[in-house]
């Protein structure tokens, strides 16, 4: 990743700061991008003096291309644009509100939506790019019915990709579209959900955030169309939507006496 330029969304914490401080360290060049500033600020610190920040709420459009801007500002180019930035819900689907669900939306997918429409203009004039987006496991099985809305809007995030994807294959084949799906990782993104009981943590085996970043980075480096982050749970996706019974797969999953696995 030497002297490449990567805008990475949600790098203050998590996910996005474990890949910051990975690329960083192979030599990349970064803008980092979050709503918090000393959070941005101090993961910016520890990748060095190549990474530059942007604080930017990216539900907005607007701010989204003042990332942009700024980027090319700053380095002259960008070679990828990774969409990491997002929330869950602790909700339970029956429950939701019109402003539950209008939030996933924004916040899972018009953010990747506008970084997508800022970028692609770039890419398409230098013949080449990567967008990336973290997607999860919940857009693929629904293992964890809290989750509702959120696994709804990554559904529509993996979806949006691939009609990009086959969008540009077609128009621009060296822009490259990729959705990484982690399962559970220990971050605070169960403490961050909308609607989040005080003190929610990960349940179950969760992966470290450093191993995520570390796919997410082979993935920058040798593009794929759709990447598990933990392999071995992909043929559980091909048998899910492979099944002749989607319902009876589900209750043999998830119903009585099986409880839905997290
Ligand atoms: N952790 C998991 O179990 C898991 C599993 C599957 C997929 N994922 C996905 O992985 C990605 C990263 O999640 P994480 O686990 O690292 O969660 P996290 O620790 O809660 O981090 C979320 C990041 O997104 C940023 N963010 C949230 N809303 C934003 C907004 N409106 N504008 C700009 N930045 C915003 C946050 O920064 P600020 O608060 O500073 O803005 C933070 O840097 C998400 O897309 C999530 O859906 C996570």
């Amino acid at each position: 990743m030497r002297d490449r330029v990567v805008v990475i969304t949600g790098a203050s914490a998590g996910i996005g700061a474990a890949l910051a401080e990975l690329l960083a360290a192979e030599g990349a060049r970064l803008v980092l991008v979050a709503r918090r500033h000393d959070a941005l600020e101090a993961v910016a610190t520890r990748c060095g003096p190549h990474a530059m920040t942007v604080v930017a709420d990216v539900t907005e459009r607007a701010q989204v291309e003042a990332v942009r801007d700024a980027a090319l500002t700053r380095f002259g180019h960008v070679d990828a644009w990774v969409n990491n930035a997002g929330r869950g819900i602790d909700r339970l689907a029956s429950m939701l509100t019109d402003e539950d669900v209008d939030e996933m939306m924004r916040v899972n997918v018009k953010s990747v939506l506008y970084g997508v429409q800022a970028i692609l203009p770039h890419f398409r004039a230098r013949g080449r790019g990567h967008i990336l987006a973290v997607s999860s496991m919940l857009a693929r099985v629904p293992f964890a019915p809290q989750r509702s809305a959120y696994a709804a809007a990554k559904h529509a995030l993996v979806g949006l990709m691939a009609n990009l994807r086959v969008e540009l294959a077609a128009s621009d084949p060296e822009i490259a579209i990729s959705c990484v799906h982690p399962g559970l990782v220990d971050t605070a993104f169960a403490a961050n959900a909308l609607h989040a009981t005080p003190g929610a943590t990960t349940f179950g085996p969760a992966q470290g955030a450093d191993e995520v970043a570390r796919i997410i980075a082979d993935t920058l480096a040798r593009p794929r169309a759709d990447v598990y982050t933990r392999p071995e749970m992909q043929p559980l996706v091909v048998d899910y939507f492979g099944a002749p019974d989607l319902g009876a797969f589900e209750r043999a999953m998830f119903g009585p006496g099986h409880g839905p696995r997290r």
